[in-house]
């Protein structure tokens, strides 16, 4: 079998803790016993974010886990931490702080954008609550519309920009308004071949522009999943001890491919194969 030598990376400071959480909507627990924890990864010479991937069959609570994870929605139990980056570090520790609205980025599977602002001002707007002058915000806007092929549509409003077009001042403008995390419910879904590689190029992007960065999203394509993420989560109701599947979403497994020796790979092997037919037996029993 094909299989290729692990990369070399070190764990540093804890950018994502989540702690007993759970999730009702009125009576109905929906989540629940969620915890995890995500570290900041390095790499030798290179810059480089997380990419942590949910999966799960449908209706087992991956998007309330994002209303969750992204503050939108109140925790009935346990709580998201993520790092205070507006603390001073104390005993080479980053204080942490309760994830509030507005804190990670959201993207929804429509890429919804303001319909009266061409793609300029629509990153302008989401640069609204930095400290940066009106020039640097410029220069800002200029090098990543630049960086994300988006400059021959500056000035256009949505309604005249291609589905990848869109897809990327989408993503674009929260990574700008919001800190270090995005999450992107299902951002694969629905696409051709075409956007599916600019929404990859985008994750890239967003990868090797800051070591915090944080790429959270939800898809079906397990395929996918283990080529991308460096870390996935399967969501799915766990086995009573009678047996019988329980009705309530919770983490059922965790790969982390850092360890495994598949995270950052050129190229898919026999290994990544394996690994997509382990998290297809977990869905099916989940
Ligand atoms: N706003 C809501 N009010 C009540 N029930 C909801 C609401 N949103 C989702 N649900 C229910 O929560 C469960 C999990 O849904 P969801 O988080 O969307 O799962 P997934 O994203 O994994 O498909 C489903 O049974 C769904 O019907
Ligand atoms: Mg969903």
């Amino acid at each position: 079998m094909e299989t290729t030598a692990p990369a070399a990376y070190e764990q540093k400071g804890v950018i994502l803790h989540v702690e007993n959480l759970s999730v009702s909507y009125g009576d109905r627990v929906i989540i629940r016993d969620i915890n995890l924890s995500e570290k900041d990864t390095v790499r030798p010479n290179r810059q480089q974010g997380q990419i942590i991937a949910f999966l799960g069959r449908s209706g087992r609570g991956k998007s309330t886990l994002f209303r969750a994870l992204t503050g939108m929605e109140k925790p009935a139990t346990g709580r998201v931490l993520i790092p205070d980056l507006s603390k001073p570090v104390t005993d080479g520790q980053q204080p942490a702080k309760q994830v509030q609205e507005g804190d990670v980025g959201f993207v929804n599977q429509k890429y919804t954008l303001f319909r009266h602002k061409t793609v300029y001002n629509t990153l302008l707007f989401a640069l609204r609550k930095t400290t940066l002058s009106k020039q640097e915000k410029d220069e800002k806007i200029t090098q990543y519309l630049n960086d994300w092929g988006l400059t021959n549509c500056k000035d256009q409003f949505p309604n005249f920009l291609s589905g990848g077009q869109r897809q990327r001042t989408a993503i674009l403008e929260q990574l700008l308004s919001s800190g270090h995390y995005m999450v992107l419910d299902e951002p694969f879904s629905g696409l051709d071949i075409g956007n599916i590689e600019n929404v990859k190029k985008a994750f890239q992007l967003i990868n090797q522009s800051h070591e915090l960065n944080t790429i959270m999203f939800s898809t079906h394509d397990i395929e996918l999943a283990v080529e991308l993420a460096d870390s996935i989560y399967i969501v799915g109701y766990k086995q009573e001890d009678n047996g019988q599947t329980g009705s309530v979403g919770t983490i059922v497994k965790h790969f982390d491919l850092k360890q495994m020796g598949l995270a950052w790979q050129e190229r898919f092997t026999g290994q990544h194969l394996e690994c997509v037919q382990e998290v297809k037996n977990i869905m099916l029993k989940s």
